[in-house]
């Protein structure tokens, strides 16, 4: 009988449900978007509803192709974006306000009053992440002082708290079930990154009950069965969960201390395995959990994110409709030779790793009379893989050795000349895998490692296949120079 996992890749602009089958290929997959809210300037929020419903649209067209019967498939797998936080009444299953999502940077001052009053060491110490509003616990905070429905549902104990793998486990399993994986939990700024438990001091500090957060578990075995899901039988163990970048990372197979991955989506994140070392970062990057198998120890890894990646293809094309659609940027960015001069530092929801800074804002610079659309999108290229090189340069200062060739991944590495570019300013080796949908892989080959379908890493390892490399083609002079104009504008951005 044929076996496929189901995975739900819940991302932060829309949500792909797949098919994967026994072998790790993946047989069809079917992506819905779903919209953006924007209150005000610098928050961002999405209706929990729309997540779901977007969720169960995607399944339902993808049932329709009719590839397997749904009785074959034996387990699902989630992924997601992650740091978004929710809140929901677990007795009659309501969502009581829109999800904060990872982007929205409402808590940037309560993180400044934290700063100031001198937390935050501890908050490093405990949970590996630097105090900043892209983690949820400043968010659930917001949310329960806020929110009036919040404060009712928590007096009655009825109040349950989440990033959106719990909330889509918990409607996935009917109800029944109000748990995360590690490496989601690693995204709150609650966890403790070495008991892998909710830190009471941590929880103090943020001012959120330990009772309202889901229960943590590792990131590959049962975490409950489908109940009451359209078009899906009820009883379909649910076994691997990890939050997005983390997935990428199993599903290009980094399961070696030192290997590394980069995921160009809305955001760009790098992240490199560090086995079972806690590598406290120097340089402003992150200590996470990668994931953790059944009950055997956890693999940390360090990570670097710049917020705005594929996002800053969508303002060029939403925002100053230079472009009809996001593949348009390669051949507009392609009709010029270079930038010519133009730079574009796309801080459009202030900059991540290594700067944290909340407050920054998105900043064009170099225009001249000669400057055209072109010199625009090839600016937006360029700084998507210029901000990358500045994450590398601190993953390499930590580590202090040269990495291994990156692998790479995401919906834009499928951009041969952003890949160019990428190989180019890093002065390393990039490697574009055969399957770039590593997210949907990985919580695939987590979920069905979780049901027994493969038996452990080496098997899923077989799965990985290298497509194409990028050799680096520019002389180090010629890229000390391009990152010196980079680095200015940066400077120009952060000084603003
Ligand atoms: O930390 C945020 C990250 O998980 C979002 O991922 O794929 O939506 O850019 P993505």
């Amino acid at each position: 009988m044929p076996d496929f996992i189901l995975a739900i890749d819940q991302g932060t602009t829309g949500s792909t449900v797949a098919l994967v089958d026994s072998q790790g290929q993946l047989c069809a997959s079917v992506n819905i978007e779903f919209p953006q809210v924007f209150p005000k300037p610098g928050w961002v929020e999405h209706d929990p509803e729309a997540i779901w419903s977007s969720v169960e649209k995607a399944l339902s067209r993808l049932l329709r192709k009719k590839l397997c019967k749904p009785s074959d498939i034996v387990a699902v797998g989630i992924t997601n974006q992650r740091e978004t936080s929710v809140l929901w009444d677990r007795r009659s299953g309501d969502t009581l306000h829109n999800a904060i999502v990872w982007q929205c940077r409402r808590t940037a001052d309560f993180c400044d009053v934290l700063r100031q009053a001198g937390h935050e060491d501890t908050v490093k110490k405990r949970s590996g992440l630097v105090l900043d509003p892209y983690f949820s616990a400043s968010k659930f905070r917001w949310l329960l002082r806020e929110v009036p429905a919040a404060k009712r549902a928590l007096k009655t104990g009825a109040l349950a708290a989440g990033t959106i793998d719990s909330f889509l486990l918990w409607r996935l399993t009917g109800g029944e079930e109000h748990a995360t994986d590690v490496s989601n939990a690693a995204r709150t700024s609650l966890m403790n990154l070495k008991t892998l438990k909710w830190d009471e001091e941590l929880c103090r500090l943020f001012e959120v009950p330990a009772s309202i957060l889901p229960e943590i578990r590792p990131s590959s075995g049962i975490f409950g069965h489908t109940r009451g899901v359209r078009g899906l039988p009820d009883g379909i163990p649910i076994t691997g969960i990890a939050g997005d970048q983390q997935a990428a990372l199993f599903g290009q197979a980094c399961f070696t201390a030192g290997d590394a991955k980069c995921t160009f989506g809305t955001g760009s994140f790098i992240v490199m395995n560090t086995g079972g070392e806690r590598l406290a970062s120097k340089s402003g990057l992150l200590t996470t959990v990668a994931w953790q198998l059944d009950n055997k120890d956890p693999v940390y890894a360090l990570e670097g994110g710049a917020f705005v990646c594929g996002a800053a293809v969508q303002w060029l094309r939403d925002g100053l409709g230079l472009i009809k659609r996001a593949s348009d940027v390669e051949s507009l960015a392609s009709s010029v030779a270079d930038h010519g001069g133009v730079e574009f530092v796309p801080a459009l929801t202030g900059l991540g790793a290594p700067h944290w800074a909340a407050d920054a804002r998105g900043l064009i610079t170099g225009l001249s009379r000669g400057s055209t659309g072109g010199h625009i999108a090839r600016a937006t290229l360029d700084a998507m893989a210029l901000q990358n090189v500045d994450i590398l340069t601190c993953m390499e200062a930590d580590l202090g050795k040269r990495m291994r060739p990156l692998r790479v991944d995401g919906g834009a590495a499928a951009n041969d000349l952003l890949m160019q570019s990428q190989a180019d300013y890093l002065g390393r080796k990039l490697v574009r895998p055969r399957i770039t949908e590593t997210t949907v892989a990985g919580a695939s080959y987590l979920a069905g490692l979780g049901v027994g379908l493969w038996r452990n890493s080496a098997e899923i390892k077989r799965i990985w296949q290298p497509e194409r490399e990028f050799a680096v083609r520019v002389t180090a002079a010629g890229r000390r120079k391009r990152m010196e104009s980079w680095q200015a504008a940066v400077r120009q951005t952060l000084q603003r």
